[in-house]
């Protein structure tokens, strides 16, 4: 899929984004390996605060409601916030339970040629996996 589709969404999105509160209005565009479709998000505060919601889980959570995403694991996402920022922490730790290839955009809406592209590996070094789940405690059939 061309990048500027996945961007257009993004920035689109970021519109929306219910943030009365931090004033920080995020967007989030996903897309899988081997599909077509755009999964978006946008942050949804709360006032009890600690109950928001980032876009970047939001998409997320909307891939994993129409896809296997072991199957079809998250390719690339476009972030993009006032100023440029990179995904939190917890979104982090969300963003590579399916796949540490997945590549990071992270772009400024107003100046929407300045972007910075990282893996999801290089934001977050020596994940903690499914892997290392012990196998007894959990009952999803996998390899190791
Ligand atoms: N936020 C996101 O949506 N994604 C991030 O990765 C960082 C933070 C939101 C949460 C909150 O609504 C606002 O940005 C300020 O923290």
């Amino acid at each position: 899929m061309a990048l500027a589709r996945l961007i257009e969404a993004a920035l689109q999105v970021r519109q929306q984004a219910y943030a009365p509160y931090s004033r920080f209005q995020v967007g989030a565009a996903l897309e899988l390996k081997g599909q077509e479709s755009i999964f978006v998000g946008c942050n949804v505060e709360n006032a009890s605060y600690g109950l928001t919601i980032c876009a970047e889980r939001m998409a997320i959570g909307a891939a994993v409601a129409k896809f296997d995403l072991v199957q079809y694991p998250p390719q690339r996402i476009v972030i993009t916030a006032s100023p440029i920022a990179a995904p939190c922490g917890a979104c982090r730790q969300v963003l590579a339970e399916f796949g540490l290839e997945l590549e990071v955009v992270c772009l400024d809406p107003e100046t929407p040629t300045n972007w910075q592209t990282y893996k999801i590996s290089e934001l977050l070094p020596n994940s903690f996996r499914l892997a290392h789940v012990p196998k007894e405690l959990t009952n999803t059939p996998r390899e190791s």
